[in-house]
């Protein structure tokens, strides 16, 4: 079994952990926060529920402590501001990127097999900077934004279609940016059948625009980022790695060539397994779907810069 740590134990982290606790993906769960005392409580707040809910796996909460993070095979990072409303993703980057560098690279002192998994925003630049920064093998960081956008594009299908969630397939591509997401609707299916088939172009069109500010349709009713499908769709991408379930999983990963791209982290379909990334799935895009993802990456590209400008890489 398999020692899981999450950098940040606020909504997002300690739901993350919560997850990964309750549906037994972890047998321990270290949960690190630099607010005292909060992930100590956070953790003794979720065991008192292991009786309740039955799992065995233990959670340890700590203020700063990264001995207590030692061996992880996965360390999760939700560390930063999240935004508010009004706010891009790309905004927070001068206050994320610091922390985020100095997190990582204190985790992989105590943890130097770990897998990264990324989520604090904006994600596809944090997940480059964990890279550059670490100098870590690229099977070895993920970011989680696929994942979550992917659920959220399968959300406003189902929804859409009344259909069941668990007979939706549907990917999202390309940057975790509100612009930058290219949910593709072309593969999305209910149970085999094309979506094109069940809904008008209209219907179809009002889905992707609603998946691309899912995000920041939550940051506008709860007045701080989402927490919930955030943080189980980081447990997620975990489960796939801690049992090497290999799931396909949209993840932002570093390319070398697929896609047409080079020297970026963006969102592709992956599988994801015991090694992080095991491979990049290229699926055959038409020309339209090309060209968003290359809009898409120069976006990402220019807020991969900033990072040089504010002078972190
Ligand atoms: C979201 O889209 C937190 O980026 C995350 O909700």
């Amino acid at each position: 079994m398999a020692k899981v740590t999450v950098v940040g134990a606020g909504n997002v982290g300690a739901t993350c952990a919560n997850v990964l606790a309750f549906n037994k993906i972890a047998d321990t769960v270290v949960m690190l926060d630099v607010k005292q005392g909060v992930a100590e409580g956070k953790a003794i707040d979720m065991l008192q529920t292991a009786q309740t809910l039955g799992f065995e796996t233990n959670v340890i909460g700590v203020t700063n402590d990264y001995a207590a993070t030692a061996n992880s095979d996965v360390v999760v990072v939700t560390s930063g501001i999240p935004r508010k409303p009004g706010m891009t993703r790309e905004e927070l980057i001068g206050t994320n990127a610091n922390i985020v560098k100095s997190v990582v690279s204190q985790c992989l002192n105590y943890s130097p097999d770990a897998v990264f998994v990324i989520i604090s925003n904006p994600m596809d630049t944090m997940t480059y900077l964990t890279l550059k920064a670490t100098g870590l093998p690229k099977n070895k960081v993920i970011g989680m934004g696929g994942a979550l956008d992917s659920s959220r594009f399968k959300y406003y299908l189902r929804t859409a279609l009344n259909a069941n969630p668990s007979e939706i397939e549907a990917l999202v591509i390309g940057g975790h940016g509100d612009t930058t997401m290219i949910p593709l609707k072309r593969l999305a299916t209910n149970n085999g059948t094309p979506v094109s088939e069940l809904l008008d172009e209209a219907a179809l069109d009002k889905v992707v625009a609603d998946t691309m500010v899912g995000g920041a349709t939550l940051t506008g009713l709860l007045g701080t980022s989402a927490w919930y499908a955030p943080g189980a769709a980081g447990a997620y991408v975990v489960a796939s790695i801690v049992n090497n379930y290999r799931r396909l999983i949209p993840s932002c990963v570093y390319l070398e060539g697929e896609y047409g791209q080079s020297d970026i982290c963006i969102g592709v379909p992956a599988i994801i397994g015991r090694n992080g990334v095991e491979a990049i799935v290229d699926v055959k895009l038409t020309e339209e779907e090309k060209a968003l993802f290359e809009k898409s990456a120069d976006a990402v590209r220019k807020t991969n810069e900033i990072l040089k400008e504010i002078k972190v890489l």
